[in-house]
Formats: structure tokens, C-alpha cells, sequence
């Protein structure tokens, strides 16, 4: 690695971390995003310095200026990846550097300073070494490791900030959805959409979050776990789950799954799925697909299984589909053979149990 693209990172270490018994109780059961380790790591940027300043501190409190950008205009992004123990105790990071492009790309269409991939794996990969204790056992979960950026100029005016702070959390997890591997019910939301044409739906910044929630609400209020957002122009093409892709299986074997273009988010998790299937010689199609097809195609037994993807909750499938007009379901509400068979390929390449014959997985030493 070039030496101005490394970081030299200052530890200060936690003088009162939670005890081997606190962390064991906490790993046995962590939940999702609810529990921190000891330690946070923070990276600032100036216009003068460039990036600098790194260091690991104990995990807490931080102080800002409330007039920092990031609390009026949301000059905001993150990232989502996740942190696996091999049987044999190694730690693996499963295609970092892809979490890594993203954050620049996400950085860059909000106008902030993108953080060189090269620093985003060091952060990443010293974090996890300070962290090694926090990793559950497969059978329980994954360390989730959230890297964010914030806008940390104090100034009203709307523009684009001269400093930034990076910052990356860890939290240990089990599943994301309290149904784990269960099927999901989906809310196809009709009015609500999350991104449109020329917009942020392809950068992993809060706010696209933020303007999902009443949609959720919605989904909530209608008895669905999740919602399905259709696209912004014309209130007709499937674009994602909530926060997550989706995938569609037809009866002919063939995955479907909405192209990218600007307004879904290009998940590391649905790039991989792609391959593998791929590779499997299962013909995948990324074209547009209408709810109203989608609907017709469950009815007519053409839609065999549905499913979500994403970082935090890996596969998801789909059981049933609800809108104003009915409640449908798929594959009797079960989880499909080939959403089975997809998840559980991805999580043994993740966790070290199977060949990583694309090198996607770096082990943290
Ligand atoms: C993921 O699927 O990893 C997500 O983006 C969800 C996350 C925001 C909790």
C-alpha cells in the first residue's frame, strides 16, 4: 500500500470494557444493532489536512457543534458490512474493498470528501483486530461493522462542507429480522416511493432511509413485516424491499431481479448472488418488472419463490404479498428450495466453509 494512503491510528484503550462475562452473555444473544463494543474508531478531514487525525478511542458519547451541516442538510452516508468466525477461528471480512468503492461512490454524489479505499480497508481491518473478542460464533451471528461519515463543519449556509468525520462502530448480531429465516409479508407501497431519476437512490446515505420510514409505518399498520417500493415516474415497476434487493425466481429455473439505474442501491450482496447463480448456469435477468405483472405471475404459479438480499439480513424470502386490492402468497408461504439453497452458498463462502474461488473473502490478521 502507497504510505500517503496508509493512516498512522492512535489506540486509546477502553480503561473499563465490559468483562469477559458481560461480552459472553451479549454474544450469545445480541439482537441486531442494540450492543457496541469497547472501542469506536474516528478519522477527521480538512480541507488543509486532508484526512488525519485517526484513532481508536473508547466507545461513547461524542461532542458536536449543533450548527454542524450534518444536523440541517443530512450530508450524510454509511456503510453496512460484516465481520465472520471461521470453525477454525480465523476472522473474515467478506468483499470489503466492494463496501469500500461504494462509500466513495455515495461520497461523491453528496458532494463530500471520499475516504481512499486503501484507508477504508486499514480502518476496517485494525478495528476488527482491537475488536476480536466482540465476534459471536457462527451459529449465533456475524460482528456488524457500520463506518458512516458525517458533515462537521458548524456553518448554516447550504452547501457542501469543507470537513467531514468518519467514523466506524461495531456491533455484534444475530439476525436481522426477529422472524430469522421465516418468510416475510410484504406491503407493496403505492404512494410512497424512495428515489427517483437523478436523485440519491444509489448512494447509501440516511436520508434515503429517513423518507422510507412512514412507508414502513404504512407496511406495519397493514400487518406486513416489510414494504416494496415501486419506481418514482410512473408508480409501476418493483425497484426494492425497504432497504434491501429482490429477486424473483420463474418457474423455468431463471432469477429476475430490477436493473440497476440510478435508483436502487447496487448491493454487494445482490452482485454476489448474480455471480454465483451465474456460475451455477441459472440464467439471471436484470429487467424492469411491473407489481401488476408480479401479481398476476404468483397467481398463474410462474412466480415460484421471492426473496430480499442485503448485507444486514443476508437472504430473506418473501411469503406473501399484500396490496390494497388482496393478499397473495408464494410457495405456500414457505421459503423456496433455490432461496435456500442461495443463502446458505453465501453464508459458507462468508464464514469460511466453502472454496473462495472469487477471492472475496480477506482474513484479518
Ligand atoms: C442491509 O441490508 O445491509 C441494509 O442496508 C440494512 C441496514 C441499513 C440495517
Amino acid at each position: 500500500m502507497p504510505a500517503e494512503k496508509m493512516l498512522s491510528i492512535a489506540f486509546e484503550k477502553n480503561p473499563s470494557p465490559a468483562s469477559a462475562e458481560q461480552r459472553n452473555t451479549i454474544l450469545q444473544n445480541p439482537g441486531f444493532g442494540k450492543k457496541f463494543t469497547d472501542h469506536m474508531l474516528l478519522i477527521r478531514y480538512s480541507e488543509e489536512k486532508g484526512w488525519h487525525d485517526a484513532h481508536i478511542k473508547p466507545y461513547g458519547n461524542i461532542s458536536l457543534d449543533p450548527a454542524l451541516c450534518v444536523f440541517h442538510y443530512a450530508q450524510e452516508i454509511f456503510e453496512g458490512l460484516k465481520a465472520y468466525k471461521a470453525k477454525d477461528g480465523r476472522i473474515l471480512l467478506f468483499r470489503p474493498e466492494a463496501n469500500a468503492k461504494r462509500f466513495i461512490n455515495s461520497a461523491k454524489r453528496m458532494a463530500m470528501a471520499p475516504l481512499p479505499e486503501e484507508m477504508f480497508l486499514q480502518a476496517i481491518h485494525e478495528f476488527v483486530k482491537v475488536e476480536k473478542d466482540w465476534l459471536p460464533d457462527q451459529s449465533v451471528g456475524t460482528l456488524y461493522l457500520r463506518p458512516f461519515m458525517i458533515a462537521s463543519t458548524p456553518y448554516l449556509g447550504v452547501k457542501a462542507s469543507p470537513d467531514y468525520l468518519f467514523m466506524l462502530i461495531a456491533s455484534p448480531a444475530g439476525s436481522y429480522f426477529s422472524k430469522g429465516a421465516k418468510p416475510v409479508t410484504v406491503w407493496i407501497s403505492e404512494f410512497y416511493t424512495r428515489a427517483a431519476s437523478g436523485g440519491t437512490g444509489e448512494a447509501k446515505c440516511g436520508g434515503n432511509y429517513a423518507a422510507s420510514l412512514i412507508a414502513q409505518q404504512e407496511a406495519t399498520q397493514n400487518n406486513c413485516d416489510q414494504l416494496v417500493f415501486l419506481d418514482a415516474a410512473e408508480h409501476k415497476w418493483i425497484e426494492e424491499m425497504g432497504g434491501m434487493n429482490i429477486f424473483f425466481v420463474l418457474d423455468d429455473g431463471s432469477l429476475l431481479t430490477p436493473p440497476l439505474g440510478g435508483t436502487i442501491l447496487p448491493g454487494v450482496t445482490r452482485n454476489s448472488i448474480i455471480t454465483m447463480a451465474k456460475e451455477k448456469g441459472i440464467t439471471v435477468r436484470e429487467e424492469l418488472y411491473a407489481a401488476e405483472q408480479w401479481i398476476k405471475d404468483i397467481q398463474s404459479g410462474k412466480v415460484r419463490e421471492v426473496f430480499a438480499c442485503g448485507t444486514a439480513a443476508v437472504v430473506s424470502p418473501i411469503g406473501f404479498v399484500k396490496t390494497k386490492h388482496g393478499e397473495y402468497q408464494i410457495n405456500d408461504g414457505n421459503p423456496g428450495k433455490l432461496t435456500q439453497e442461495i443463502h446458505k452458498a453465501l453464508v459458507d463462502i462468508q464464514y469460511g466453509n466453502a472454496p473462495d474461488i472469487h477471492n472475496w473473502v480477506q482474513e484479518v490478521k
